[in-house]
């Protein structure tokens, strides 16, 4: 689905013309030499342009719908991690220029078949791009139906800075977090959040395991010794935020306040502790619904829910309708990844280096429930950030652009919180939460930048607030007189 900017000036072709010569680049599909009016069919780049990930998307494409029928055996008992994962992806997709070629992100795992429209195309593979040439080329605005026959090993893949992500094999089944490019590692993606999509899954697994994806169940069938679970998850959704996690989980099911319905799934081999501790968390969910409802709107999807594993990645992710939790869920994650599902998962960020808007909302629910529930204030908690002496390294990340390896770094959580919380005094309590809920309805379903929230701030308010958000995204210091 296209991610929903603003509308673009429309020019007059005439006037466009003058501006594309003025500027020097070259209109997308001009004609031939020498063949006026013949289009040139060109290959769509191999990424969409995120500094930060290069590779990551792909040029050309928009993906509106991924039928991912995935057939998966987790390793024998007392075996290495690695397990076998065989996946057809029939993709819809439009094309956005005419193309000869198009990418798909695709690593670790080998595309052996890939069907345009019906018939089998050339494609070809390397470490991270799955290049597919349909024949007959596709022109701008066709809508195909691509379908992927692929298959191979699974591991435990790690992320640039080392943290476990994408399909992490696990004893009893896998735990697929893909934050931020990790979705590549179990299926033929268009990898980044400007290109959302709705999905529905049919995973097979051993018959005893259970596979849980995103939105609602749709039901299993078992047969021969293996299980087949249905998932439909219809809501716009980035490819990071997708999951079709395995294991040995409990599935519970309730409708919550506000009418959500609830699908849980516990692992079994939680310890007691944890298992008492998540039990108690999850119990909190209804609650912090309607709470971030009253803040941020009404919630975005069609279902929530929580997965806690008893293996770990060493973090939690916000997994869209279905947040993702290592070993335990802790009420103030909780409430971190439920915030998320506003704050990231519908309006989510339109470069990497945009994340401090899904990690400052996330971190500023936490202190928002945490005052509601009669513990520390949300200006306590802002206070214990502003306590960082003003020479620590936590000052230096620039918060609107910490850089591939600072995407999940401290300053990006506490000093994005931070940040909400000094512009809340700036424009007061009003202005703030009336910009909380535009922010939801303007950019939902898409994607937003930066430069989006300090215009959508200053609008909202009525105030200049360049200084302000310099001062505290953009410097490599302190801020001071807060
Ligand atoms: N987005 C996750 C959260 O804050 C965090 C996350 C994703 C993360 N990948 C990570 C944290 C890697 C540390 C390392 O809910
Ligand atoms: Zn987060």
């Amino acid at each position: 689905m296209p991610a929903r900017r603003p509308a673009p000036l429309k020019i007059p072709l005439a006037a466009a013309s003058v501006l594309v010569a003025s500027l020097c680049i070259a209109p997308a599909a001009h004609a031939a030499p020498g063949n006026p009016g013949t289009p040139r069919y060109g290959p769509g780049t191999a990424g969409v342009g995120d500094p930060y990930f290069p590779l990551a998307g792909n040029g050309g494409i928009d993906v509106l719908h991924y039928d991912l029928d995935l057939d998966y055996t987790p390793p024998a008992a007392g075996a290495p991690l690695t397990g076998e994962l065989q996946g057809v992806a029939t993709i819809d997709l439009v094309a956005t220029q005419d193309l000869r070629s198009f990418n798909l992100d695709l690593r670790g795992l080998t595309a052996t078949q890939v069907v345009v429209g019906g018939k089998a195309m050339a494609f070809s593979q390397d470490d991270q791009e799955l290049v597919v040439s349909p024949r007959p080329k596709l022109k701008a605005g066709a809508q195909t139906e691509v379908v992927v026959t692929y298959g191979g090993t699974t591991t435990r893949p790690e992320d640039i800075e080392g943290a476990l992500y994408g399909w992490v094999t696990t004893a009893d089944g896998a735990m697929v977090v893909n934050e931020p490019d990790g979705a590549s590692t179990w299926f033929p993606a268009n990898d980044h959040p400007t290109d959302k999509a709705s999905y529905s899954f049919e995973i097979t697994v051993p018959e005893g395991l259970v596979a849980v994806a995103n939105g609602l169940l749709q039901g299993s069938e078992t047969s021969a010794g293996r299980t087949t679970w249905l998932w439909d998850a219809p809501d716009p959704m980035a490819a990071y935020l997708a999951t079709a996690t395995v294991g040995d989980f409990a599935l519970s099911q309730y409708t919550a306040a506000n009418g959500t319905p609830i699908i849980d799934a516990l692992d079994d081999d939680l310890t007691a502790d944890n298992l008492a501790t998540t039990e108690a968390s999850l119990a909190l969910t209804g609650e912090m619904l309607t709470f971030f409802e009253e803040r941020y709107g009404p919630y975005p999807f069609i279902a929530y829910g929580a997965i806690v594993d008893d293996d770990s990645v060493g973090y939690a992710l916000e997994t869209q309708t279905r947040s993702f939790f290592s070993r335990v869920a802790r009420e103030g994650t909780v409430a971190h990844e439920l915030s998320h599902q506003w704050m990231g998962n519908h309006v989510s960020p339109e470069r990497w280096s945009d994340i401090w808007l899904n990690e400052g909302w996330a971190t500023y629910s936490e202190w928002l429930w945490s005052e509601d529930r009669g513990r520390a204030t949300a200006e306590e908690s802002f206070q214990e950030v502003l306590a960082i002496p003003a020479d620590d390294e936590f000052w230096e990340t620039v918060v609107r652009d910490p850089g591939p390896f600072g995407i999940f770094s401290g300053a990006v959580y506490d000093r994005g919180a931070a940040t909400l919380h000094a512009l809340r005094g700036e424009i007061g309590d009003d202005a703030f939460f009336a910009l909380a809920k535009t922010w939801v309805t303007e950019f939902g379903g898409g994607t937003a930048s930066t430069d989006d929230f300090i215009a959508l701030s200053e609008s909202v308010s009525g105030q200049q607030l360049d200084a302000f958000f310099d001062v505290w995204l953009a410097a490599p210091t302190k801020p001071v007189s807060w």
